[in-house]
């Protein structure tokens, strides 16, 4: 069987979280392929809310086996506190979670290096969640790296203490003043190390390949958004890894012309949260309000998300880098009440106008050009079928599709998995 593939595209917190728990009763194994603890994958059901950030999406689930890929990087320290969480929902743990050897492991000094990092470009920094994810993948590219399958060799603490010893001397390099007592740090590292160390870890590509040819389903669950990959999103202000469709083929060991479906999830309209371009960014009562009803908070820093018209120039791009075959739209209960609905559809850029996501989308460059649509009143939340969405969302919903070619399958009215609705 092809692997799926569930991708953000967007800046992020697209609601990917939900929509993998909901299509987890679809799939035997979900796979995380990039990313680490930076993600925050929200799920809501039974009125209780989970924020999962390493652990894939699959784990509320009773059949499905959940594996964490050789392109993520795992915090031992975060990855238990998400595991202690677990504890009361009376999950088996040890079937369904499976950890690749070749994950890179995140140590306390790559959190520590982050931060010394971000604090040393001042104005020019890039909103980091600072959970150590750029020098972690720093590290694997540098070949320095330390794996989860270092874990079981004898002389994993001697490359550790070599590595973090090396880290160290970088962080007074940076001269800047970030306080740390790294013996406390590594106490809780240890412990959770010894934690990570009851899961089981395997050789993920092979287990992907065997699981394909005996006919299990696989839904790969990206994490961050497509203009966050290291490649294709708005450089520098990028997390470190490629969260597009190729990234799914690295970070599993899964070769392109075994993936499938590749399902694309954007939000009605724009968030991004950190530092970087966004240019349809709204600083009126309109943004405010998307940011309010929204509740826009990043699930992982807490922070408040920028808000702004839906980019349909950013989101055809990254519909073609993924080669997106369905889409799903998430959040449009948080448009109800809008008169009218901007929708960008091509850039002033430099004087011209263009079609295509160029080279800078600084406000100095680009400036949006807008389509209106109607707007619609009715609340959204208490809806079940496609046939009792308002005209003007069935009309805003095609006017997407007709722009990007690929057809609308998911309206999300809210975060519970209840509030879906299929078409
Ligand atoms: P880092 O990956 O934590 O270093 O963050 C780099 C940039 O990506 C920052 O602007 C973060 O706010 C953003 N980012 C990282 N992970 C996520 C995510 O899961 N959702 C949204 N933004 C993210």
């Amino acid at each position: 069987m092809a692997v799926d593939l569930l991708l953000g595209l967007q800046w992020g917190d697209e609601g990917k979280g939900k929509i993998v728990d909901v299509l987890t009763k679809n799939y035997d194994i979900i796979a995380r392929f990039q990313g680490g603890p930076n993600a925050g994958h929200t799920l809501e059901f039974d009125g209780i809310k989970h924020v999962l950030h390493t652990i894939p999406s699959g784990i509320f689930h009773p059949n499905a086996v959940n594996i964490v890929g050789n392109g993520v990087v795992i915090d031992p320290v975060i990855f238990k506190k998400e595991l202690d969480n677990l504890v009361k929902f009376d999950i088996d743990i040890l079937p369904k979670l499976l950890i690749s050897r070749k994950a890179h492991l995140i140590l306390p000094t790559h959190r520590l290096l982050d931060a010394a990092s971000e604090a040393s470009k001042g104005k020019a920094k890039i909103g980091s969640t600072l959970k150590g994810i750029g020098p972690t993948y720093m590290d694997k590219t540098g070949r320095n790296g330390i794996r989860v399958g270092d874990l079981e060799m004898d002389d994993w603490k001697e490359k550790y203490r070599h590595l973090a010893d090396k880290h160290e001397a970088m962080i007074k390099f940076y001269d800047v003043d970030v306080q740390y007592d790294l013996n406390e740090l590594e106490v809780d590292f240890f412990k959770a190390v010894e934690e990570l160390k009851k899961l089981t870890f395997i050789d993920s590509e092979e287990y992907i390949y065997q699981a394909q040819a005996s006919g299990k389903t696989i839904l790969a669950e990206g994490a961050q958004g497509s203009l966050l990959d290291i490649d294709f999103g708005t450089y520098p202000f990028v997390t470190s890894s490629n969260t597009t469709a190729a990234g799914a083929c690295t970070g599993l060991g899964v070769a392109p012309n075994r993936i499938g479906e590749v399902l694309g999830i954007f939000k009605a309209y724009t968030t991004r949260v950190g530092s970087g371009p966004f240019p349809t960014e709204l600083f009126d009562e309109d943004g405010k309000t998307m940011a309010r009803v929204g509740n826009e908070f990043g699930a992982t820093t807490g922070r408040a998300r920028r808000c702004g018209w839906l980019d349909l120039v950013a989101l055809k791009y990254a519909v073609q880098v993924n080669g997106v075959t369905q889409l799903m739209m998430m959040k449009a209960d948080v448009l109800s009440g809008f008169k009218t609905l901007k929708v960008c559809t091509a850039y002033n850029y430099k004087g011209k106008t263009i079609h295509h996501l160029p080279y800078n989308i600084e406000e100095q460059n680009v400036s949006p050009v807008y389509t209106e649509l109607k707007g619609w009143d009715k609340d959204l939340t208490g809806l079940s079928a496609a046939d009792e969405l308002p005209e003007a969302l069935n009309d805003y919903i095609t006017f997407l599709e007709e722009n990007l070619e690929v057809p609308v399958k998911i309206v999300s009215v809210g975060p519970d998995r209840t509030q879906t609705i299929y078409r």
